[in-house]
């Protein structure tokens, strides 16, 4: 097998395919719903990788989260609204709820049937400080100075009207509020470059034993119309969303990079081949882990996942 994903997994930009929001919205109420039976493979969730993505991003092994809990808690007062687009399931919405009950946060996402099971789930589990919206982030159209912090975790890669994106986060946020993300940035619709190519598809041949590459044993770029037809909105502009967000009424305050350039197409939907308890696991993560640092201090990769603040100009 190739290095295509279950779902998605691979790069180049192809805007004259616009995003079909009811396709999404299908495929998002559909993914959500397996997620909720468990068969999501995330390769940020290995808790190797999370120390790994902490460490080149902040210096510590502090957990994603907390950054975000930290800086809302420095930037926000109680009462203040928080929105955060694209939340699906609301899984890091009902953390951020649970450790600031003083703030309320806002869920909005396209896909309705996953807000309404996520709603029951937030009542069940007694949060009241989260509330979802349905909207469609390629059409934003927020109150002016309606919300103190605006927060993209992992779903701004899927706007593709980035332009207006930043012009309603703009005018929804207060003059003194901030925007969070935490984002994959790398090729446009998973089209890895060629350096990519060429060192994933290394690394699979000389350090990952066979047994892990239950997925893909070679990295390919996908096909567009392939990535199109399962999810328009997959990485759409991820590419563009620093450049674009510098370009807007948004200035880009702080960012950190967090790598992954190799580390995503090689474990993609295989990272579950790897078991945290099992030091020879870890040990080829680690070999992986050296090698992306090479490749990155020799200026062959970049970074594909970055976090940063952005506030009105
Ligand atoms: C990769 S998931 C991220 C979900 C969540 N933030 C997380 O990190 O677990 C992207 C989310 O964006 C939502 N989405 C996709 N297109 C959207 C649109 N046009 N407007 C609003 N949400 C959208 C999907 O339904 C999905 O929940």
């Amino acid at each position: 097998m190739t290095g295509v994903p279950a779902g998605h997994n691979q790069a180049v930009t192809d805007s004259s395919s616009s995003t079909d929001s009811s396709r999404s919205a299908a495929y998002w109420n559909e993914s959500h719903a397996e997620r909720a039976g468990g068969s999501h493979d995330n390769f940020q969730n290995h808790p190797l990788i999370q120390a790994y993505v902490s460490l080149r991003a902040f210096g510590s092994m502090v957990g994603h989260l907390d950054v975000v809990i930290a800086e809302l808690r420095a930037r926000t007062s109680p009462g203040d609204r928080i929105l955060s687009v694209g939340c699906g399931a609301a899984v890091k919405e009902r953390a951020l709820a649970r450790a600031l009950p003083d703030r309320q946060f806002i869920g909005m996402d396209i896909a309705e049937e996953a807000l309404e099971s996520t709603r029951q789930s937030l009542a069940d589990e007694g949060v009241l400080n989260v509330s979802l919206e349905y909207g469609d982030f390629n059409r934003l159209e927020l109150e002016k100075g309606r919300f103190r912090a605006i927060l993209g975790l992992g779903a701004i890669h899927h706007v593709e009207a980035l332009e207006a994106f930043w012009e309603g986060c703009h005018h929804g946020l207060t003059s003194d509020g901030a925007l969070l993300a935490q984002e994959y940035v790398g090729p446009n619709r998973f089209q890895w470059t060629d350096a990519q190519l060429e060192h994933c598809n290394r690394v699979l041949d000389e350090i990952i034993p066979d047994a892990h590459k239950t997925h893909h044993r070679q990295v390919v770029r996908v096909p567009l119309d392939t990535i199109i037809r399962i999810d328009p909105s997959e990485s759409v502009r991820s590419a563009e969303i620093l450049e674009t967000c510098e370009a807007s009424p948004l200035r880009i305050e702080g960012r950190t990079g967090a790598g992954c350039a190799l580390l995503q197409p090689v474990l993609m939907n295989q990272i579950r081949t790897f078991d945290p308890t099992n030091w020879e696991h870890n040990l080829v993560l680690s070999q992986l882990f050296v090698e992306e640092d090479r490749l990155m201090s020799a200026g062959v990769l970049g970074d594909d996942i970055a976090m940063f603040v952005a506030r009105p100009s």
